[in-house]
C-alpha cells in the first residue's frame, strides 16, 4: 500500500526527517511512536503532502505511484484519508455538507446510512449543522474527524494522536469506529485497509490491535517490531532505551 524510502524533509530549511524507511502492506495496521517533537506530525504531513513540508531525499510511493511530487489533493483523491491532530475551524462551512463533499468525491456507497453513522458517533442532527470545528470540544473535533473519515472511506488512513486530549469513553467509542476504518471486523487475510496510528501514549491500542511499531526519535526510525513488547519496554524505561538504540543504528 504505502513504501517510503530514504525520505529526507525539511521544513523552513531545517531538517526535520532523514532516512527513513517504511512499507506498509495492505490490510495492516502500523503505529508510529515517539517523544513530543521527534517528527511524527512532519512525517504524517509529508506524506498527504503539505507543500510546506520540502522532500530532498527518497521517495513516497502509493499503490505502486510515486506520489513525492503529487499534490495533496491528488494523493487524498487516490485513498489517503487523514485524521488531524489539530484541525482548523472553518467558520462558514457547516459538517454536514463537509460530509456530503467528501462523501460524494469518494463515488463509494455509504452504509449504514450519514444519520445512523453521525448518531453511532453521538453527533445528532443538530450538531451536523454547525460550522466545522468552531467551538468543538476535544472529543468532539477527534469523533468529528472520524466521523469524515467514514464518509470518505480511504484505503489508506492516517490518525495523528486520535487519542489525545479524549476522555476515556471517547477513546472507546472511537477506537471502535476506527476498527471498521480499518477493516478489523474481517480476517486478516481479507483485510483491505491500511492504518498508520501515531500516539504519544499508547493508549488507543488498548483497543486498536496493530501488526508492527516504529518508535521516531529526533527525526530517524530508532526501531520497529512487535507494538506489544516496544510500548511495554516504552512503559516501563520511557523513550530512553529508544536513544541508545538509535545510536546504535544511525
Ligand atoms: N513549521 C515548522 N517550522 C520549523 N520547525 C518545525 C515546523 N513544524 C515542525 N517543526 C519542528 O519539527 C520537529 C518535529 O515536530 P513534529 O513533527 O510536530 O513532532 P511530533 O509530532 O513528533 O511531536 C520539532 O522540532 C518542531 O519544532
Ligand atoms: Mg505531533
Amino acid at each position: 500500500m504505502l513504501e517510503i524510502t530514504d525520505l529526507a524533509v525539511k521544513v523552513n530549511e531545517k531538517e526535520i526527517l532523514s532516512d527513513i524507511d517504511l512499507y506498509i502492506d495492505e490490510g495492516t495496521t502500523h503505529v508510529l511512536l515517539g517523544p513530543n517533537g521527534s517528527g511524527k506530525s512532519t512525517l504524517f504531513m509529508s506524506i498527504l503532502g503539505f507543500p510546506k513540508y520540502k522532500v530532498t531525499n527518497g521517495e513516497i510511493i502509493f499503490k505502486g505511484e510515486d506520489i513525492t511530487n503529487l499534490s495533496t489533493t491528488e494523493r487524498v483523491k487516490m485513498g489517503i484519508g487523514v485524521s488531524f491532530q489539530n484541525p482548523p475551524s472553518i467558520r462558514g462551512v457547516k459538517l454536514k455538507d463537509l460530509l456530503k463533499i467528501e462523501h460524494h468525491e469518494s463515488g463509494k456507497e455509504l452504509s449504514p446510512d450519514m444519520t445512523e453513522l453521525s448518531n453511532k458517533l453521538k453527533f445528532d442532527d443538530k450538531f451536523l449543522e454547525r460550522d466545522v470545528n468552531l467551538g468543538f470540544s476535544g472529543g468532539e473535533v477527534k469523533r468529528s474527524e472520524v466521523l469524515q473519515l467514514l464518509a470518505q472511506q480511504p484505503d489508506f488512513i492516517m490518525f495523528d494522536e486520535p487519542d489525545s486530549g479524549v476522555d476515556i469513553e471517547n477513546v472507546e467509542l472511537l477506537a471502535e469506529e476506527v476498527n471498521t476504518l480499518l477493516d478489523k471486523d474481517k480476517k486478516p487475510g481479507l483485510r483491505k485497509k491500511s492504518g498508520l496510528l501515531i500516539t504519544h501514549l499508547g493508549y488507543i491500542l488498548n483497543f486498536v490491535a496493530a501488526d508492527t511499531a516504529h518508535v521516531l526519535m529526533d527525526g530517524k526510525i530508532a526501531c520497529s517490531g512487535n507494538p506489544n513488547e516496544i510500548l511495554e519496554d516504552i512503559r516501563k524505561e520511557g523513550f530512553k532505551g529508544c536513544v541508545e538504540c538509535c545510536n546504535l543504528i544511525h
